[in-house]
């Protein structure tokens, strides 16, 4: 039988006090949308349909041609938005699956037995749900003498004995689809919020006579509804743990894995070493062997294997095998360090491809740059790639020397072996082989400073 599934993802999410759709809120670098668009694709459905509707087309963006998309004009209650749903199922054989987007630490694995346990049991709806140390804000699931479910009953409209029960509803059923559009036709707005809720399909299964039932999370965790900014964080520190304890059992060592933040589809190789406080970011990638330590902030950056990342930040950059970066240094985005480079102390690199072995050391500005293999820059050398207006670029060759202090004017060229003199300004382009010099000539003028008042002889 086919599986569908609907997601819904048209509020705005209120309590979170953005001007972002709740759903766009990112953990661990992708939106919650995308997460929960993740896991649904384990029960591989045959049609996904994303209702949406506050800020619509921010949030159509997120999954693309992913998904089939329905507009929720007002936002009328999770009944009224999976009604929007029926132009895109309703008559379909088959089981839907409707999932909250704001809950985006459900498991893919979960609701593939979440369907195996509807199926099993011939359930006409199967809610997800779990048991909650702090039940408060979530709809509560009621069960009668015999422990079947009977209803779903909110917050908001729980009586004193509902609010005891800690089995919560995770905003997550499958249903069978031809009755679940039936049933809402008989839903309504007679309840303390004045929306159309879909929890009142199970309580109208019920009263039919309909098979009913709930498959329980082992794990609380997993059915966290965000709904303000302290379950974002609390969503972020369930993610962190996840991820860092995947990566640990595929060989990866993390100091501190509390204090180790990295995005969902960050990639680690066996045997690297992250200490505390590195954040790992967007499409990083890290090389077997290679060691980050504290501090080190990367952003989409691909590092080799054995690299040492020392405190530094890369952003949108390739780091090969066995290049030494930092303390304290800056790659920024579209930079290419090859095998064996070194990159000291202060050094900042933009936009530039630097060759195998090449190091610069200290205090130094590569930028727009294509340098070669083999080069070692001095202390403070800049590349003068801006003149205000555009950018020039600095060649340099392979086996260079480049003189501390040297100011490399742009456009500029300096070739294979060349020179430069420790503090020159260079503006004209090196031939191979050379020695450029320029600076002023220094002049000694013989006992002029005995006047001077610093002078011994004047103390
Ligand atoms: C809902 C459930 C509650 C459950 C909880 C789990 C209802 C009535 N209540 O409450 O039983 O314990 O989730 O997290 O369903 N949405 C729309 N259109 C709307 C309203 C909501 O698309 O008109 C979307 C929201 O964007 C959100 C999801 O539905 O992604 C859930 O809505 P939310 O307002 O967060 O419901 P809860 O109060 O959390
Ligand atoms: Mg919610």
């Amino acid at each position: 039988m086919s599986n569908y599934a609907i997601i819904l993802a048209a509020g705005k999410g209120t309590r979170m006090k953005s001007d972002l759709p709740k759903v766009m809120h990112k953990v661990a670098g992708l939106t919650m949308l995308e997460h929960v668009y993740r896991a649904v694709q384990a029960i591989t459905p045959a049609k996904t349909v994303t209702v949406i509707g506050h800020k619509a087309e921010l949030v159509r963006e997120v999954l693309g041609d992913k998904s089939e998309f329905v507009m929720q004009t007002e936002q009328l209650g999770t009944g009224h938005a999976v009604m929007m749903a029926e132009d895109e199922l309703a008559g379909l054989d088959g089981q839907t699956l409707v999932i909250a987007g704001d809950t985006p630490l459900i498991t893919g694995d979960s609701l593939t037995k979440l369907v195996d346990f509807h199926v099993n049991h011939k359930n006409v709806a199967t809610i997800l749900t779990a048991e909650a140390d702090e039940p408060f804000g979530y709809g509560r699931i009621i069960r009668n003498e015999n422990d079947e479910v009977t209803k779903i009953v909110e917050q908001k409209d729980a009586n004193d004995f509902e609010k005891q029960v800690k089995e919560i509803n995770t905003g997550t059923y499958l249903f069978d689809n031809k009755r679940l559009f039936e049933a809402l036709k008989n839903i309504n707005t007679n309840n303390a919020q004045g929306e159309y809720y879909l929890t009142d399909v199970i309580g109208i299964f019920k009263e039919a006579g309909e098979k009913v039932g709930a498959y329980k999370l082992r794990d609380f965790d997993e059915s966290l509804g965000v709904n303000d900014r302290v379950a974002l964080a609390t969503a972020e520190k369930v993610m962190r743990a996840r991820l860092t304890k995947q990566h640990m059992v595929n060989g990866v060592t993390f100091v501190n894995p509390d204090a180790t933040y990295l995005d969902a589809d960050v990639e680690i190789g066996e045997e690297a070493v992250i200490e505390a406080n590195v954040t790992l970011k967007g499409q990083t990638k890290v090389g077997a062997r290679t060691v980050l330590t504290n501090g080190t902030y990367l952003v989409d950056a691909l590092i080799g294997e054995d690299a040492v990342i020392t405190n530094s930040m890369i952003e949108e950059s390739t780091v090969e095998a066995g290049v030494t970066v930092g303390p304290y240094a800056h790659i920024r985005p579209g930079s290419t360090l090859a095998k064996d480079v070194h990159i000291g102390n202060f050094v900042e690199v933009k936009g530039s491809s630097i060759g195998e072995n090449t190091k610069a050391g200290h205090l130094t500005y590569i930028g727009n740059a294509e340098v070669g293999s083999n080069v070692n820059f001095g202390a403070g050398t800049i590349t003068v790639n801006y003149d205000g207006q555009n950018k020039y670029k600095t060649t340099i060759g392979n086996n260079v020397f480049v003189g501390s202090n040297s100011t490399l004017i742009a456009p500029l060229e300096i070739g294979d072996n060349a020179l430069t003199a420790a503090g020159s300004t260079i503006t004209e382009d090196v031939p191979m082989d050379s020695i450029a010099i320029g600076r002023g000539r220094q002049v000694n003028k013989e006992g002029y400073a005995i006047k001077k008042p610093h002078h011994p002889s004047q103390q």
